[in-house]
């Protein structure tokens, strides 16, 4: 597995605003969007394209286009579904499948609530969206399942991890392809499995 903290002085400010207790819901939901948007690019520096021909007004050349087939983007319902515009903004083209998943507030177990994605993923690169890596049981158990069905090439993008949560992706995930693009990693996990110091409950701010 891949660890990236994208450092960057406009991801650090949007950050810094969605920790912030005295932001809103609403603000919350268009802090979010434009976060993920700079963190898609960074996720996307991957993207698998081929070289096409094309005509400019003036000139014969040749350029890039998105590879077939297309990329998928799996937000994980709930809260990764704020995260969805932001990513299909830059990949527009993109098909999008979801994975509703819970994560029981006293064992921390993740559980499937609901699926609808291909059932082939053979070759297809795909995105998962979930803005929380706390203790990685969510995004490993989402991971499987996608490598299970095929997916060769997996790229999580999470708006914060704990540093127990990489460490348990690391080792549940080692040897296959997966990257983890994140904007920053906190400093520790508390009793109750939320990220210190963290932004709360992701979900709860922006639908609750
Ligand atoms: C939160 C968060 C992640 C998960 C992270 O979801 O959005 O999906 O917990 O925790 P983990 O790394 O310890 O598994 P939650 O279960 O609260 O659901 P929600 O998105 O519906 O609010």
């Amino acid at each position: 597995m891949r660890l990236h903290v994208v450092d960057h002085p406009l991801v650090a400010h949007k950050l810094t605003t969605l920790r912030d207790q005295r932001t809103d819901s609403a603000t919350f939901r268009r802090l979010a969007d434009e976060l993920v948007t700079l963190l898609a690019y960074e996720a996307t520096r991957d993207v698998r394209t081929e070289t096409v021909g094309i005509r400019t007004p003036v000139a014969q050349t040749t350029g890039v286009k998105l590879a077939r087939p297309r990329p998928l983007v799996v937000p994980i319902l709930r809260a990764g579904l704020g995260m969805l515009d932001g990513m299909v903004r830059l990949l527009p083209t993109a098909e999008v499948g979801f994975l509703g998943m819970i994560r029981n507030e006293e064992t921390l177990e993740a559980s499937t609530y609901a699926s609808r994605m291909p059932e082939d993923l053979s070759g297809r690169q795909v995105y998962v969206l979930d803005p929380m890596l706390a203790t990685g049981g969510t995004l490993v158990a989402a991971i499987r399942e996608l490598i299970r069905r095929g997916a060769d090439d997996v790229t999580a993008v999470v708006l914060l991890a704990a540093p127990e949560g990489v460490e348990v992706m690391e080792r549940e995930l080692a040897g296959t392809p997966v990257t983890v693009v994140t904007a920053a990693v906190d400093d520790h996990l508390n009793e109750h499995g939320y990220i210190i110091p963290g932004l709360g409950d992701a979900g709860d701010r922006l639908y609750g």
